[in-house]
C-alpha cells in the first residue's frame, strides 16, 4: 500500500497504485504526490482582495452545485443518474471545502437547492451549472496574481470540464 496526497484538496488516498485522478476532488493524477514529497503550499499564501472575492464566489458556486446534486441524487429513481449525481455532489463538496480552507474559514453555511424529478432535466441543469463554472474559473484564473490560486482555479476548472463531458454523455442516454 502507498500513501498519496492531493496537492489541490490535501486529501489522503491509500492504495496500491496511483489513481488516474484524485478520488476526492477529481483533479488529474499530476497533482497527486507521495506523502513524503507533499508540502503544505497553502500556508504561505497571501490573498489579494480580488482573489479573496473570487474564492468566496467559487465557494458559493460549489455549495450551490453540491446542494443541487444531492437533491438530484435523492430524488431520481434511475440508478445510474442518481449515482452520477451523488458522485458529483461529493466532488463539488470537496471543491467548496478547498476554497473554504484557502479563505481560512472554519465552516460555511449549507445551501438548499431545488431540482427536477426527471433525469433529463437534471442533466440539462447540471450541464448549464458546469458551463457556468468553467466560465467563472477561466475568468478568476486570469484575475489571480498568486501562483497557488491560479494553480487551484486551473485544476478545478479542468475537473468541471470533465463534468461537462460526463453530462454530454449522459444527455445522449437520457434523451426524451
Ligand atoms: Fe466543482
Ligand atoms: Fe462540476
Amino acid at each position: 500500500m502507498k500513501i498519496f496526497v492531493c496537492s489541490i484538496c490535501g486529501e489522503v488516498y491509500l492504495g496500491r497504485a496511483m489513481p488516474a485522478s484524485c478520488p476526492f476532488c477529481g483533479v488529474t493524477a499530476r497533482y497527486l504526490k507521495f506523502a513524503h514529497d507533499w508540502e503544505d503550499v497553502n500556508a504561505g499564501v497571501i490573498l489579494s482582495e480580488k482573489s479573496r472575492k473570487n474564492l468566496e464566489e467559487a465557494m458559493q458556486l460549489e455549495l450551490s452545485n453540491t446542494a443541487f446534486y444531492f437533491c438530484a441524487a435523492d430524488k431520481l429513481t434511475n440508478k445510474e443518474a442518481s449515482k452520477m449525481f451523488k458522485g458529483l455532489a461529493k466532488v463539488e463538496r470537496e471543491h467548496a471545502s478547498i476554497f473554504r480552507k484557502l479563505l481560512k474559514m472554519e465552516s460555511a453555511s449549507e445551501f438548499k437547492e431545488e431540482c427536477p424529478a426527471d433525469p433529463a432535466d437534471c442533466i440539462e441543469q447540471s450541464y448549464q451549472r458546469e458551463v457556468r463554472a468553467v466560465a467563472f474559473y477561466a475568468r478568476a484564473l486570469t484575475e489571480a496574481t498568486e501562483a497557488r490560486i491560479r494553480e487551484v482555479f486551473e485544476a478545478i476548472m479542468n475537473v468541471e470540464k470533465d463534468h461537462i463531458a460526463l453530462d454530454e454523455e449522459m444527455k445522449k442516454k437520457f434523451e426524451k
